[in-house]
This record gives structure tokens, C-alpha cells and sequence, in this order.
């Protein structure tokens, strides 16, 4: 089976907590509950990368209360989860802006990608203070005249596969706006910190029965289905 690259957009994390009368930081510890079902769910499903949005550069304009909460679980999650991801094969990497977060969650991070630097099972990419536009044009300026397809394919990751977003919300949100040129999307009602390892397991399901074609026609067989 041919191995594949899944981003996705980890929402409703606020909304699933005060839907129960619970501070919206809940939700986020809820939703920290979730990533670890799906990052051990997905090297069985053929997942070899896995992207997950986490903090938005747009998110910096929440509430101080919740950033901070938010930084201080990120940094939980690496303590707790590096060896873990160790364990299972995980290599573990941030993408994004770091030079505005916190100087701890940095040190967490480096240590868990100088860790896990090796492991092959899967590789999960954490965006963090992350914005595709600012990715793209970086890269832009980075490569100047060395620009093309391939060298900013190189510089940005491979190409998504399959983009889900939780929540019930349809939009990309400025995540991974190159990678996602050809991305098949699958939106699901669902509150993240509801989100299972059997709902991923659907997702990709439901990507493998999708034609894709790149500009391509119908491959026979779709043909005859819609004849
Ligand atoms: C996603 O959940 C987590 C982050 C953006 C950090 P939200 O916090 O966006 O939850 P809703 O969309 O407000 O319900
Ligand atoms: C996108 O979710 C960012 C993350 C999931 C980390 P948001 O909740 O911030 O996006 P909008 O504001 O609904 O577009
Ligand atoms: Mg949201």
C-alpha cells in the first residue's frame, strides 16, 4: 500500500467544551486527548505523514488566558508524549514560527525532534504559530531565482493526500495552501475532542474510494459507474 500524507485541522475544541458548560481550556485538554488516539491510530492506516494544525498565527489574537493555557498543554503534551512517540516509531517535528513562543516549549520541541530525529514509523508535524501564506512567501524569498515546483515542494513538505477538518467549519483557514493543490477533503461534524481513531479510520476510507484525477479524466471504471 502506498503511504500517504494527512493534514488536518484540529476545530472545535471551544465549542465541544462550553456545549457542556465547561471553560473552553477543557476543551483544548479534551482535544490533547484526541491527538494521541489519532497519532496511534495512523501508521496502521498507512499514514506515513501526519499534520496536524495546532496554533494558528491568527490565533495570538485570543484571549491572553487562553494562549497561555494553550502553550502550557503543548508543553505538557511534549513531556508527556516524546517518549512515547520514541517508543512507536513517531518522529516528531514542529512546523511554524518559533521565535515568538514560549523559550521552554522551544527547548521541549527541539528535544523531541533531536530524539525522535530517527524513527520512520510515522512523521508528525506539529504547526505551530503557523500560516501558509507566510510559509510560501518565506520560501519565496528564501529560494529567489531557485524557485520551482520541485524546490518549494522541498522546502514546504510533501503534498496532502487527504485534509480533514473537524467541527463542522469548511474552510482552510491559511493551513498548507501549496501542499493542498490536489488535497481531497473531508469535512466532519464532529467536535475534535470527540474525534477517534475509528473516525480517522472513515476518513480514509472514504479518500480511498475517491478518483482522483489531476486534471486527468475519468479512469474507466468511474466512467461506467457514472455512464
Ligand atoms: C481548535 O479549537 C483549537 C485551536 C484553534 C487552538 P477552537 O479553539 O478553534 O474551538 P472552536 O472553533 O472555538 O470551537
Ligand atoms: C484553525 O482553527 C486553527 C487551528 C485549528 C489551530 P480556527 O478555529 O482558528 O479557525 P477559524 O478562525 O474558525 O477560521
Ligand atoms: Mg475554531
Amino acid at each position: 500500500m502506498e503511504r500517504f500524507h494527512v493534514a488536518i485541522i484540529m476545530d472545535g475544541n471551544g465549542r465541544w467544551a462550553l456545549g457542556r458548560g465547561l471553560p473552553r481550556v477543557a476543551g483544548h485538554r479534551a482535544g490533547a486527548a484526541a491527538v494521541r488516539r489519532v497519532v496511534e491510530a495512523a501508521p496502521d492506516l498507512g499514514i506515513k505523514t501526519l499534520t496536524l494544525y495546532a496554533f494558528s498565527e491568527d490565533n495570538w489574537t485570543r484571549p491572553a488566558r487562553e494562549v497561555t493555557a494553550l502553550m502550557k498543554l503543548l508543553g505538557r503534551y511534549l513531556v508527556e508524549e516524546t517518549d512515547r512517540c520514541l517508543k512507536n516509531g513517531v518522529r516528531l517535528e514542529a512546523i511554524g514560527r518559533r521565535d515568538r513562543l514560549p523559550a521552554p516549549l522551544v527547548a521541549l520541541l527541539e528535544d523531541a525532534e533531536r530524539k525522535t530525529a530517527h524513527c520512520r514509523r510515522l512523521h508528525l508535524r506539529l504547526a505551530l504559530d503557523y500560516s501558509a501564506r507566510r510559509a510560501i512567501l518565506d520560501t519565496a524569498l528564501r529560494l529567489g531565482n531557485l524557485a520551482t515546483e520541485e524546490t518549494f515542494t522541498e522546502a514546504l513538505g510533501p503534498d496532502v493526500d487527504l485534509l480533514i477538518r473537524t467541527s463542522g467549519e469548511q474552510r482552510l483557514s491559511d493551513f498548507l495552501l501549496w501542499e493542498c493543490a490536489y488535497a481531497e477533503m473531508v469535512f466532519t461534524p464532529r467536535m475534535w475532542p470527540m474525534f477517534t481513531g475509528e473516525d480517522l479510520a472513515e476518513a480514509v476510507d472514504a479518500f480511498h474510494r475517491r478518483d482522483r484525477r489531476f486534471g486527468r479524466i475519468a479512469s474507466e471504471s468511474d466512467a461506467r459507474r457514472t455512464a
